[in-house]
């Protein structure tokens, strides 16, 4: 009885002691586990005599149940001491910014910028946006546009072209946004004049260039369309996107088989530091192809050269972007590297506008 009144106070003492719940847990083990103390008394009831367990078993039981008790009202006093503890180390700064949403983080990539710039310019001029598909007949890309089979301009266009048909005939992935003029002539009735921004592809890669780049067209048909028309709207196109109050052009010769005559335009700037600045310095930048429409590519569309005249551009979105934007490499644009995109990126909800600035 005396054994039992020691074990008692030793064990309620080290349940007293135990400073967090894996030495109230040893203690339990100790005490109660397979090999525990009080486990060991219990098991000597069973050797007793009647007589013995009578007088025996309601103390070693008692010992087991206050011991039991005991350890639950430390377990809880623990729990509660470690909660406190952590209540009291553990704070929320209520004060600090919640994360932004997907419309602030998000970012409009400069393409797209770009496409949507030039849109809202030539939307004002009263242009429309055409567009076709990246795959294209031989007919609509070459052929339709007075580059016919065996013509020098198809080398120079360095083509990804599917496998040939049964009939012999490839499809092809469009090397310029020209073959919509097609499309759009043949379908359309002048007064025609869009814009036509896209997807345009060559075999070709460096620092300037990507097999996948995109091009943006101009088509005017009219009667009475002429040159001077021409150059009115690139000059009222190249201010509003470089947002300039004024930029010089210079028209050189040149050579497209859809257009007669063809000219170059170049743009005066000055160069800085890696930089292109526009309307000042005595620099000069090729910007962009132009012409007028051939009397071959009106009629192969069923338009009567005599009673309709035509122009037409075609300009490198990605290489106006570099150069508005001071973008350096290319491949960039397209290695979808987010550190990129928020660097030169812009905000989703800035819509450019001539009213409100296109590029914010
Ligand atoms: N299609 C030409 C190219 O990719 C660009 C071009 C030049 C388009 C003159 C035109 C144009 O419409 O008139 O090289």
């Amino acid at each position: 009885m005396s054994d039992i009144g020691t074990l008692e106070t030793q064990i309620l003492a080290d349940i007293a002691a135990a400073a967090d719940e894996p030495a109230l847990e040893a203690v339990r083990v100790a005490a109660l586990g397979r090999n525990g103390s009080i486990t060991a008394l219990l098991k000597t009831l069973g050797a007793m005599t009647p007589d013995q367990r009578r007088e025996q078993g309601p103390s070693i039981n008692g010992l087991k149940d206050k011991v039991t008790d005991a350890l639950a009202v430390r377990r809880d006093a623990l729990k509660n001491a470690a909660l406190d503890e952590r209540l009291s180390t553990e704070t929320v700064d209520v004060t600090l910014p919640v994360r932004e949403p997907p419309t602030e983080t998000g970012r409009i990539h400069p393409i797209s910028q770009v496409i949507d710039e030039l849109t809202a310019i030539f939307a004002d001029l009263g242009f429309a946006v055409a567009e076709g598909p990246d795959i294209e007949t031989d007919d609509y890309n070459f052929t339709k546009l007075n580059i016919p089979e065996g013509h020098p301009a198809r080398e120079m266009h360095d083509t990804f072209f599917f496998n040939p048909k049964p009939d012999g005939s490839r499809l092809l992935l469009r090397t310029h946004t020209s073959p919509v003029q097609i499309k759009t002539m043949l379908t359309q009735k002048p007064p025609i004049r869009v814009i036509i921004p896209g997807r345009t592809y060559r075999v070709d890669s460096d620092q300037t260039h990507t097999p996948m780049f995109h091009q943006v067209e101009g088509l005017v048909i009219d009667k009475g369309s002429h040159l001077g028309h021409l150059k009115w709207i690139l000059e009222e196109f190249l201010k509003a996107f470089f947002e300039v109050e004024q930029v010089k052009m210079r028209f050189r010769p040149s050579f497209f088989p859809f257009t007669e005559p063809s000219l170059e335009v170049d743009i005066q700037c000055r160069r800085e530091k890696g930089e292109v600045r526009f309307g000042e310095g005595d620099d000069w930048l090729e910007i962009l192809g132009c012409g007028m429409v051939h009397p071959n590519v009106m009629r192969n569309c069923g338009l009567d050269p005599e009673l309709y005249q035509g122009f037409a551009w075609g300009m490198g979105i990605d290489r106006i972007a570099m150069l508005k934007y001071g973008m350096p490499d290319l491949r960039a644009f397209f290695e979808a590297d987010v550190r990129w995109l928020s660097h030169y990126g812009f905000r989703p909800l800035d819509l450019p506008t001539l009213a409100g600035g296109l590029s914010g």
